[in-house]
């Protein structure tokens, strides 16, 4: 990559003497499994919004679950409330589990402690914030911050701190990193401190990566260097990812299981073939169709709207004819809902065909259903057949 003067970064970055590696993590068992997660935020006098209401995801090790959805559909507060990270008040978990495989097992994260939850953040779990400007310290070098990320988790003495932080540095493409350590904040570019942020969070190699839109700051050569190095970790460390992303493209080139949401709710999650090839959810649809394709001649692009303005859109789900239904918030609920008692009783995360889940109402015909919640191991790695995304291949 030639924008590049600093080493390009590898794809699978050498341990360094000292760096501690968590125990090998069982493949087969999930690494994070979300349950009916609910938040909402005081809203002064009117009623709380609700920003996630029922969200269920699952992740295993090395695996990437990307989370997309519109501005404002609740991608941030899922992710920030695992590590506790929303204001409460005013915001309030109303609901939920989020059972995190620990060093001593499986725990649930959203009944931690504040001081159980601080060993855990930066260390077994990481995040990289959506805005990494108010995330940097502004009156300490970049090198003090990465330093004493690594010294409060890992057992290893201040030089060896600092090896770990160069080669974190080099590894997301930060030029010249034995002179740049020494730099704060505010010289470093918005791109160069999104950078800080990623090498933070991989110098503590972290079971489990929260990525917040982790490259949307950067230009597509930079982003493709970054989104590399975290596949290589993936491999090399058994990381799993949740990757929250409004690009499509990201997602195709990542993601191994996709989770819809909108309005705080998940309404189509698959993996990532199957979401491609057969989205379900109207959503879902208007999503794919609003992008350009190369080659295609069009007097306008299609918006979502086009899609989901279309009352056709909405009959063919597999069990249509009995009266199974997408959920959509903007729509009156269908004459036959059996609103259940209890918080989004309206609406089920149903498994409409094998391995393939889509938020519908809770009609007479799915009354007494209970699916299975989303849960897959799927990992794109693993296959042989690359037929859908044939470039995929090079980065198994
Ligand atoms: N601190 C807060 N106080 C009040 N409401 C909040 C707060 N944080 C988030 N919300 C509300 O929660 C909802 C979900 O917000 P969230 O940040 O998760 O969206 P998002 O999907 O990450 O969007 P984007 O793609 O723009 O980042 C929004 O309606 C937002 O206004
Ligand atoms: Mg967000």
């Amino acid at each position: 990559m030639s924008t590049l003067t600093a080493a390009s970064p590898a794809t699978a970055p050498a341990p360094v003497a000292g760096h501690k590696l968590h125990k090998p993590l069982d493949e087969t068992t999930p690494l994070l499994r979300v349950a009916d997660l609910a938040v909402s935020f005081d809203n002064g006098t009117g009623p709380r919004i609700q920003a996630v209401d029922g969200v269920r995801m699952t992740i295993y090790p090395r695996q990437t679950l990307a989370v997309v959805g519109e501005s404002g559909c609740g991608k941030s507060v899922t992710a920030m409330s695992l590590m506790h990270l929303v204001p409460r008040p005013p915001g309030r978990w109303d609901r939920g589990e989020a059972f995190f495989q620990t060093d001593d097992g499986p725990r649930d994260l959203l009944k931690f402690s504040e001081p159980e939850i601080r060993r855990i953040r930066g260390n077994e779990i990481a995040m990289i914030f959506q805005e990494p400007m108010t995330s940097l310290n502004p009156v300490y070098t970049i090198g003090d911050q990465i330093i004493e990320a690594i010294l409060l988790h890992q057992h290893v003495t201040p030089s060896e701190a600092e090896q770990i932080a160069l080669q974190a540095m080099a590894d997301v493409g930060i030029p010249e990193p034995s002179k740049r350590i020494r730099a704060y904040p505010h010289q470093f570019s918005g791109g160069m401190r999104q950078r800080v942020m990623i090498a933070m969070a991989l110098a503590c190699q972290p079971k489990l990566l929260l990525a917040d839109e982790p490259t949307t700051a950067l230009d597509v050569t930079i982003q493709a260097q970054i989104l590399e190095l975290l596949r290589g970790l993936q491999r090399t460390r058994q990381m799993g990812m949740m990757l929250i992303t409004h690009d499509l493209g990201v997602v195709a080139e990542n993601a191994d299981v996709v989770c819809v949401m909108y309005a705080g709710r998940v309404v189509e999650y698959a993996t990532i073939y199957e979401l491609f090839a057969n989205p379900l959810h109207p959503y879902t649809r208007g999503l794919f169709a609003s992008i350009p394709k190369i080659g295609e001649v069009r007097n306008r692009l299609v918006t979502i709207s086009d899609v989901i303005d279309n009352p056709q859109a909405f009959t063919s789900l597999p069990g249509a004819s009995e009266g199974v239904r997408p959920w959509w918030p903007w729509h009156d609920p269908p004459a036959d809902l059996r609103r259940r008692d209890v918080p989004a009783g309206d609406y089920y995360l149903q498994e409409v065909s094998p391995n393939h889940w889509v938020g519908v109402w809770r009609t007479e015909a799915v009354k007494d259903h209970e699916s299975r919640p989303p849960d897959l191991s799927f990992r794109i790695a693993d296959q042989t057949s690359m037929s859908l995304f044939p470039d995929r291949g090079a980065f198994s």
